[in-house]
Order: structure tokens, then C-alpha cells, then sequence
């Protein structure tokens, strides 16, 4: 590999994902594996270390760990087993984890709206305060965020995980902006319309909206984890050293049809 090409290798780097025990966080683990990066995956689902056992190779291995992103002490203690399985570094932090809820908003639970906002913005911040204090004292770090389309539309029927990825996009910026100077870049991919386990029941339980969400999508077909691959590798990589403070849309053109 020349000095050019090493630029967007992993080979050395050190990772933690959440929401890594199926789904995108997983095939966006698979990417950084194969890039060469060793990786722990920290999800709710005691199903994590099955996961990470499947992606585990001996140059590149991949650990598990179960915490609650949304339970600051579960938080806390699983972050502390990941940095300790990852030898006390870590270049390279995925806010993956993530749930949602579809319901009208005038009967949109309120336990539910705030569970959501625990998840997927509260402890997002909370994890990415835990990694940022580590990344800050080595000088070095990559945070990538899992944002959403609905960061930037109005999606109906999701007003919990629409407001929490709003959230999420505007972090982003926050953080790059007090980071980026003492080496930690921070930022977002907003995926489309993916296949996983998350909008399953869109196909089977309104397949009006799941042929009409095609017929917008310039590239013809859903998306899925492979998709995340490649931005996210490159996001992770030395090569997008001057990249930060950015939502990066992947949705085979939704967004601009
Ligand atoms: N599927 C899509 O179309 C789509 C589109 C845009 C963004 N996203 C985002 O991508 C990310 C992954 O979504 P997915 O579609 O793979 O969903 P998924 O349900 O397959 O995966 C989410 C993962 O998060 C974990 N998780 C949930 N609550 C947690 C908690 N409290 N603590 C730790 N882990 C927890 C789950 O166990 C699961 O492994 C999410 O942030 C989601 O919002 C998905």
C-alpha cells in the first residue's frame, strides 16, 4: 500500500460502536474490520457478543460489551470495558445505537418521546463526552454520528426520532466546533431509507409507502448497511483530517429529487 492509499486504512486505529449488535452499526463495524481496525461494539442487546464474535478475525479483533446509552451508570461502566479491552485508546467513536416510534403526534406517548430523546440524543451526548475526554488527552479522534434524513425534513409519524435526529445534526456541529482544534473531528451520515430491522414493517405494513419511497429515490432501490461502508470508513480515516462539522446525506439522492 503507498503512503497515499495508507491514508484510508484502519490498520492500527482502535473503535467503539453502539447499536453494534445487528442493523447498520454492524455492517458499518463489518467496513471497519475489513479496513483493518479493532473494534469493540457496545450495544443493550446481550446478542452484541455473538455479533462481534461473527466479525472477529485475530489481526483485527472485535469485542463485545452490553451497556444502556440512555442509563448514565450502564453508560459509564460499559465505556470504562471498552476503553480496557481496547488497551485504554480509542481513535474512533460510532454513535450508532438508536430506536424509534411511529404514532400521530397528538398520540404520541410521552414516555415514549422521552425515551427516544434518551437514546438517541442524551446519550449519544453522553457517549461522546466519555470518548471526546479520552480522544482530547491523546490529541486525536474521529466521532462519527448516525443522523437521519429526518434531521432535516419534517418526517410525519416519528416526532420523537425526528426532533432527537435534528438533535443529533446540530451536535455534530457543536462539538466539531470546540474539538476540531485539538484533533477531534466530529461528524454525521444521514442515512436514507435503509433495509434493517428498524423499518422492517414499513414493507409489510404499508407497502404503499414503501413503492412510493422507490419512486423518489433517484437511485431506484432502498439502501442498506453496505452503503455506509465507504463514508465511513473515510470519515474514520486520516484522509478526512479537514473534514468536520458536517451531516452527510446518503440516500441514493432522496434528498435533492
Ligand atoms: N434503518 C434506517 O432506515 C435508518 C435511517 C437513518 C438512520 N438510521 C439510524 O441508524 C442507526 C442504526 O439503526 P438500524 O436501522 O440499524 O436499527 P437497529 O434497530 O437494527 O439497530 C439499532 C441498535 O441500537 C441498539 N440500541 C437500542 N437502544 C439502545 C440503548 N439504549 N443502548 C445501547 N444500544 C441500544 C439496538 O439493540 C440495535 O442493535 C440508528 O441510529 C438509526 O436511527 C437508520
Amino acid at each position: 500500500m503507498n503512503d497515499f492509499m495508507k491514508k484510508f486504512s484502519l490498520e492500527g486505529k482502535k473503535a467503539i460502536i453502539t447499536g453494534g449488535a445487528h442493523g447498520l452499526d454492524y455492517g458499518i463495524a463489518e467496513g471497519f474490520r475489513d479496513a483493518g481496525a479493532e473494534i469493540v461494539l457496545m450495544d443493550i442487546n446481550e446478542k452484541v457478543h455473538e455479533a462481534a464474535a461473527s466479525l472477529s478475525r485475530p489481526e483485527t479483533p472485535v469485542y463485545g460489551v452490553v451497556g444502556d446509552v440512555s442509563d448514565k451508570a450502564s453508560l459509564e461502566k460499559a465505556y470504562a470495558e471498552c476503553l480496557e479491552k481496547l488497551g485504554g485508546r480509542v481513535d474512533i467513536l460510532v454513535n450508532g445505537a438508536g430506536i424509534q416510534y411511529r404514532s400521530l403526534a397528538e398520540d404520541f406517548p410521552e414516555d415514549m418521546f422521552r425515551k427516544i430523546l434518551d437514546v438517541n440524543l442524551v446519550g449519544l451526548f453522553l457517549m461522546s463526552q466519555l470518548a471526546g475526554r479520552t480522544m482530547l488527552q491523546q490529541g486525536y479522534g474521529r466521532i462519527i454520528n448516525i443522523a437521519s434524513l429526518s434531521s432535516f425534513f419534517g418526517a410525519s409519524m416519528i416526532a420523537g426520532y425526528t426532533a432527537s435526529k435534528g438533535g443529533v445534526a446540530q451536535l455534530t456541529k457543536v462539538l466539531s466546533t470546540e474539538w476540531a482544534g485539538r484533533g477531534v473531528n466530529v461528524n454525521a451520515i444521514a442515512p436514507g431509507y435503509m433495509k434493517t430491522e428498524l423499518t422492517a414493517d414499513i414493507e409489510t405494513k404499508n407497502p404503499e409507502q414503501y413503492k412510493s419511497v422507490i419512486t423518489r429515490i433517484p437511485k431506484g432501490r432502498w439502501g442498506s448497511a453496505e452503503d455506509l461502508k465507504g463514508i465511513t470508513v473515510f470519515l474514520a480515516s486520516d484522509a478526512s483530517e479537514y473534514i468536520t462539522g458536517t451531516v452527510i446525506l446518503v440516500d441514493g439522492g432522496y434528498a435533492v429529487k
